[in-house]
């Protein structure tokens, strides 16, 4: 995995993300700016077409990896631009799109032509809109939308940008990735093999997780005290199943493995994680990341808690927020439906095995830890209750 840093639409975006993502997957899939289409996803339809830094760029045929640094608009960036308004207008006017697959790539050439030509010439927005491929219009519209709006610009004495303010030389991204400007940049850089390691182990940064969800759990102890419990990293690790640390952990950090096995494919996730906890609220975060060799899957993850008081405070309401993003083969299998079932059985699990140790009866050990968690048991589970689910109608049974 690579970390890297972009300015997504005027947003800082921090993101660990393996070297053969595509930018366009990046941003449709991490950050669900799903504006961006894909249609050949081989740098020819144009469908993909998002500016990175100021120039229109192919986001199929570009590396997520390399664009550490850059600055990426996608449509949704455009919504307030106001040429890129006046061509929205134009296009519904003049009829330059039906079935609407190439109009975001299509408006992104179309506002670089609009910045740069110096007159309307037809000839000349057809050559620089060869690259957007349009199966439904025929192009008549588009080119009369594109046309329109750079007459009645020019008409009101906006001029032409030479070159688009353009003042770098050479493939579309490529002053980024220089050491000379990354070092100025804010972001840390992953180039080199020492950063990587002291990302990997101090800054594990904040991510966007693809998928969110709440669980929550009671334990019959005040929260204070289970705060203080949570602080204890080897008890709160011996209390989940199949997590084994494989260091020293601090109050801060924690390195570990923890084992799954979803349907056929057992995986051990290597990594480690970033703690953060806050008294005043009971509240806190572990942000982390790993890797399974074996499935040549990773996963970030990142959970919140908060602590409630109950019963008049001798009892806690733990409420979690799991997020996560996996990548590899393990996400083709892993439904959400899965995870979910799997997260909440580690919950469950977990919450037991809390509940002894604060009530001085800890029955986690060794052998507990070994265990990794079942997702094929799990899906035997579900099959069971879809089962008696399709009989209880059958029957007029629940
Ligand atoms: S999807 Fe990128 S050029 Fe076709
Ligand atoms: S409007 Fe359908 S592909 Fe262009």
């Amino acid at each position: 995995m690579t970390a890297i840093g972009i300015n997504v639409n005027t947003r800082a975006v921090k993101a660990s993300v393996e070297p053969r993502t595509h930018l366009a997957d990046f941003l449709r899939d991490h950050l669900n700016l799903t504006g961006t289409h894909l249609g050949c996803e081989h740098g020819v339809c144009g469908a993909c077409t998002l500016l990175i830094d100021d120039m229109p760029a192919r986001s199929c045929i570009t590396f997520a990896a390399t664009c550490d640094g850059a600055r990426v608009i996608t449509i949704e960036g455009l919504d307030d631009d106001e040429i890129a308004t006046e061509l929205r207008t134009a296009f519904t006017r003049e009829h330059a799109l039906q079935c609407g697959y190439c109009t975001p790539g299509m408006l992104i050439s179309a506002r670089d032509l609009v910045l740069r030509l110096d007159t309307a010439d037809e000839r000349a927005i057809r050559v620089g809109l060869s690259g957007n491929l349009c199966r439904c219009t025929g192009y008549v519209g588009i080119v009369r939308a594109v046309r329109a709006v750079i007459e009645d610009r020019r008409k009101r004495g906006i001029r032409p940008i030479t070159g688009a303010g353009r003042v770098r030389l050479g493939p579309v991204g490529s002053g980024n990735g220089t050491s000379v400007e990354r070092s100025k940049t804010t972001w840390s850089s992953a180039s080199s093999e020492v950063q990587e390691r002291s990302i990997s182990r101090a800054a594990i940064p904040d991510f966007i997780p693809d998928r969110v969800f709440e669980q929550h759990f009671m334990v019959a102890s005040p929260p204070d005290k289970v705060f203080a419990t949570f602080g204890d990293i080897r008890l709160v690790a011996s209390c989940l199943p199949g997590v084994s640390l494989t260091g020293d952990p601090t109050p801060e950090h924690v390195e570990g493995v923890i084992r799954v096995r979803l349907g056929p494919i057992s995986a051990g996730f290597r990594g480690t994680a970033r703690i953060e906890r806050d008294p005043s609220t009971l509240s806190g975060q572990i942000v982390g990341r790993g890797d399974d060799q074996r499935s040549r899957s990773s996963t970030q993850g990142e959970i919140r808690y908060r602590l409630v008081a109950m019963e008049q405070g001798a009892a806690t309401r733990v409420e979690l927020s799991i997020g996560y993003s996996l990548q590899g083969m393990l996400a083709q299998i892993a439904r959400e439906g899965l995870v979910r079932d799997l997260a909440a059985r580690l919950t469950a699990d977990f919450a037991r095995n809390l509940d002894l140790e604060l009530s001085g009866h800890g029955g986690s050990g060794p052998a507990q830890q070994a265990q990794s968690i079942d997702g094929l048991a799990l899906m035997f589970d579900q099959l069971r209750a879809l089962v008696r689910k399709i009989f209880g109608k059958i029957f007029g049974k629940s």
